[in-house]
């Protein structure tokens, strides 16, 4: 090659100092992502972010449970795919929505603000969690555009709950999202050995963890303190959580409530209301039966019940029990455009992740919580062309000719530890 031609191939890139910068610019997966975030965060909150129940045999699984299933495609013409569909009654521009992670402020001061930044210029719903540390107003103050979903509990005080559905219809919240899988707290153990609490301790061991990542550490003690101000009747600002009220709440359960209340608030609330986390297509039909609008398959991303069934085991069957009466939202693993594919085409309508979106905000913010689900977006185009659909609708029609069983691989990408 003459020295000419030589030159013509060198491409010199400015090194990117900011670290922020660096992730947006050169994560490709949510893979990338994770790892972004694991250097950024303390240790024992990067576990509480990652880790799941007892052996984390769900948490594994929920990865490779996705290879159960190829993608055949159909060749042929075809148009740029759309990824637009409705969800309860309205437009979103992927099916694909933001599921409820309570102390998301934990992870980055801005929060769940920035999540739902990213979430409405992205056109997609979020779920506010009862652990919220933002008030579900300042919410809806800095994203009035936000599709604005909330977690709620049932509660056996009826007085204590109209007064927060008052305060969820008052903030524009149109749709409930009800858990049903933390009759108990599931046993992370990698919280246990750490002494995890939010906000955590400071204890000789933060102190020194405060050495490894001081960044997250001056963010967090300049930030105000963590609240739980959603899980108050009435927009108030609530007190500084301590590590002790931690435990206290995370203490707490309601494994009383059932079907009855679950009925009850289905006469109080007029909007919408999802189910969350079950994988029983019976509580699926039983939901459906009395006018949930859409359950979301979840084993809670492998946190609460370990060796609990993924949403993926039992998509055709709970789809088959329901018919188009009800909506499935599926998560717990999704990582990949090709499991939204996958988990369409076995009859769901949307996907839902968790863990993804907040690696994004830690390593980027609200932007990275954006780059996060263009990610996801260009995936399932990408794999939609491939497979031949153009359309939400047409895969979800063909999804039959477009996964067929197989014999899962082993993978140790997206291990635990
Ligand atoms: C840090 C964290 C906090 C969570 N908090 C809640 C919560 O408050 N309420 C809830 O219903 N689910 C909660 N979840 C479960 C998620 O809503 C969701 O089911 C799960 O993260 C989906 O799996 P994925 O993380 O693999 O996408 C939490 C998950 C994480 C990772």
């Amino acid at each position: 090659m003459k020295l000419s031609d030589v030159r013509q191939l060198v491409q010199v890139k400015t090194p990117v100092l900011s670290r922020k910068r660096r992730t947006l610019a050169t994560a490709w997966n949510v893979a990338e992502y994770r790892a972004a975030a694991r250097r950024v965060l303390p240790a024992g909150i990067f576990d509480y972010l990652d880790g799941g129940a007892e052996d984390e045999a769900t948490l594994v699984r929920n990865r490779s449970v996705f290879d159960r299933w190829g993608l055949m495609p159909a060749w042929g013409s075809l148009t740029v795919p759309t990824t637009t569909t409705t969800l309860l009654g309205r437009d979103i521009a992927l099916p694909l929505t933001l599921t409820p992670t309570g102390a998301t402020r934990l992870f980055h001061p801005e929060g769940e603000l920035a999540v739902g930044r990213a979430a409405a210029a992205a056109g997609l719903p979020y779920v506010l969690a009862g652990l919220s540390t933002v008030a579900m107003e300042d919410l809806a103050a800095t994203s009035p555009d936000l599709d604005r979903w909330f977690n709620i509990g049932l509660s056996p005080d009826k007085g204590y709950l109209a007064s927060k559905l008052e305060r969820c219809e008052a903030a524009g919240f149109h749709t409930l999202v009800v858990g049903v899988d933390t009759r108990a707290l599931g046993s992370r153990e990698r919280d246990r050995r750490n002494g995890f609490t939010a906000p955590p301790a400071l204890t000789l061991a933060s102190l020194i963890d405060i050495a490894t990542r001081p960044g997250w550490w001056v963010n967090f003690l300049r930030a105000d303190g963590i609240r739980f101000p959603n899980l108050e009747p009435a927009a108030a600002g609530g007190s500084m959580v301590t590590p002790s009220m931690w435990e206290q709440i995370l203490g707490h359960s309601e494994s009383g409530q059932g079907w009855d209340d679950l009925e009850e608030l289905r006469m109080m609330w007029p909007g919408k209301i999802v189910l969350k986390g079950t994988v029983n297509p019976g509580d699926v039909a039983r939901a459906a039966s009395l006018g949930v609008d859409a359950v979301q398959l979840s084993n809670h991303g492998g946190r609460q019940l370990d060796h609990m069934l993924n949403p993926m085991d039992v998509i055709q069957e709970s789809r088959q029990r329901v018919g188009d009466n009800i909506e499935l939202i599926v998560d717990s693993g999704i990582r990949r455009g090709s499991d939204i594919v996958k988990a369409l085409a076995l009859g769901a309508d949307a996907c839902s992740i968790g863990r993804p979106y907040l690696y994004g905000l830690v390593a980027g913010g609200s932007a990275g919580v954006g780059r996060v689900i263009d990610i996801l977006a260009d995936e399932l185009v990408r794999t939609m062309t491939l497979v031949g659909v153009s359309s939400v609708a047409e895969l979800k029609a063909n999804g039959a000719t477009i996964v067929r069983e197989v014999t899962a691989a082993v993978r140790d990408d997206v291990m635990p530890g």
